[in-house]
């Protein structure tokens, strides 16, 4: 008689020959491939000294424009849907203005509230939707935000659980949001969850949505999903104060050399301007120019986006269909399968997810750690992993998936035996 496939000897076995092919495949990040960052080689020839300067003669090679050359903030007031007025326009990482945006919550308060979030008796607290972006939750660390976790459904976070939070807790003062193509379930806020967020009785009179669109564009081949305008909706609510938005083109030109970009109420944005007049004479000016030019207008960046679809749509395709193949009704996984982002969300049973990456890892393939969703790196269930098609190539993808659902089917079959 012989082993099933999927016995406990056999999957070691499958396993043991795995990791003796000296396969080294990284799928920790969610980084552009040389492919889509060659889409934007333009980019590096496409300003002259002819360009650097604005229409009234202002010099861009210089110092000054703090929040952006007039012509960047129009092409990003259009981007994220909000006038000229509304937008900063800053340097190459939004993760940074979120830590900044943050930092000065900390340190000073923020418009609306009643001092530096730091003097808070009990300390600061902020809801974070899991699984969600590990570096969200590195930035409230560091900064001493305790970080309250809430579930996030197909359509949003669970508002029940949030509205009854904010409504109650003075020092409950955001949430993290990745409203579009989330890190890393992918899913899309609805309509009834952006109007929710935007109406909800807060405790605290500072209270942000902290609205990271990061992937506002980054479709996988269906077009881009449609989202209701968070800073309208909290504006129509009485809470234009509400939202700080931000975006990036860090994955649509060169992920180190992007634009960066807050988006919010004027009120939010005199505050911000006068904290980061502080910090920086001025932006890449540069950089914005050189942004403007190579796209031209929104639908330009967006026939960009398409060409990125074309290369990672297909890598999303072979993570999926490798996952459907190997595990689909095992019942030892379940997935998310999204239209955009750079993330596929895997579920395995509880108690698996670290052993998972362990397993993968003699095996050569790099997975993010398991808990990295999850505040303080901790998954209560130790279930949810995070891969990243991106960057591999389509026959990388095929060898590490072959790894990674074989160490499922193996770390569920340890279990099985300890139970
Ligand atoms: C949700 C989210 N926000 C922000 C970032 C980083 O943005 P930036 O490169 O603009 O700092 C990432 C990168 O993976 C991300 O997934």
């Amino acid at each position: 008689m012989t082993d099933s496939p999927d016995s406990h000897a056999v999957l070691k076995a499958r396993h043991r020959d795995l990791a003796g092919r000296n396969t080294q495949i990284d799928m920790t990040r969610g980084k552009p491939s040389p492919e889509q960052l060659d889409l934007s080689d333009g980019i590096l020839t496409i300003v002259g000294p002819d360009d650097c300067s604005g229409a009234d003669g202002t010099d861009y090679r210089n110092y000054g424009l703090g929040t952006g050359t007039p012509e960047a903030k129009a092409f990003f007031a259009e981007y994220m849907e909000v006038t000229p007025k509304e937008i900063i326009v800053g340097g190459n990482s939004s993760l940074q203005l979120m830590y900044d945006t943050l930092a000065g919550a900390v340190l000073y308060g923020l418009p609306g509230g009643d001092g530096p979030w730091g003097k808070v008796a009990g300390g600061a607290k902020v809801l974070c939707p899991v699984p969600g972006y590990d570096r969200h939750f590195a930035v409230c660390e560091q900064l001493g935000l305790e970080m309250i976790t809430v579930d996030l459904g197909d359509v949003g976070p669970d508002m029940d659980r949030v509205a009854a939070l904010v409504a109650d807790d003075p020092a409950i003062k955001a949430i993290w949001c990745v409203p579009k193509y989330s890190n890393p379930t992918g899913i899309v806020y609805a309509d009834a969850v952006v109007d929710r967020l935007a109406a909800m009785k807060t405790a605290a009179g500072d209270f942000r949505i902290l609205w990271d669109n990061a992937y506002n564009v980054h479709h996988l081949g269906g077009g881009i999903a449609p989202l209701k305008n968070i800073l309208a909706a909290c504006r129509a609510a009485g809470n234009a104060d509400r939202p700080i938005m931000f975006g990036s083109t860090s994955k649509i030109t060169h992920a180190g050399s992007g634009i960066a970009v807050i988006a919010a109420s004027e009120a939010n944005i005199a505050d911000l301007t006068a904290k980061m007049a502080v910090a920086t004479i001025g932006p890449d000016k540069i950089n914005q120019t050189r942004h403007v030019k190579f796209f031209g207008d929104l639908a330009g960046l967006r026939a960009h986006m398409d060409r990125h679809a074309a290369i990672i749509g297909p890598k999303f395709e072979r993570v999926l269909t490798a996952l459907a193949e190997n595990l689909g009704g095992t019942g030892l996984a379940t997935w998310s399968t999204p239209q955009g982002g750079y993330f596929v969300s895997v579920d395995v049973p509880d108690g698996c997810a670290a052993r998972v990456v362990q397993l993968a890892a003699e095996a050569g393939i790099k997975l993010t750690p398991a808990g990295a969703t999850f505040p303080y790196g901790k998954d209560p269930r130790d279930r949810n992993l995070r891969l990243a098609p991106t960057m591999p190539s389509l026959d990388e993808i095929d060898r590490a998936m072959d790894v990674v659902c074989t160490c499922i089917k193996l770390a569920a079959a340890e279990k099985r035996e300890t139970e």
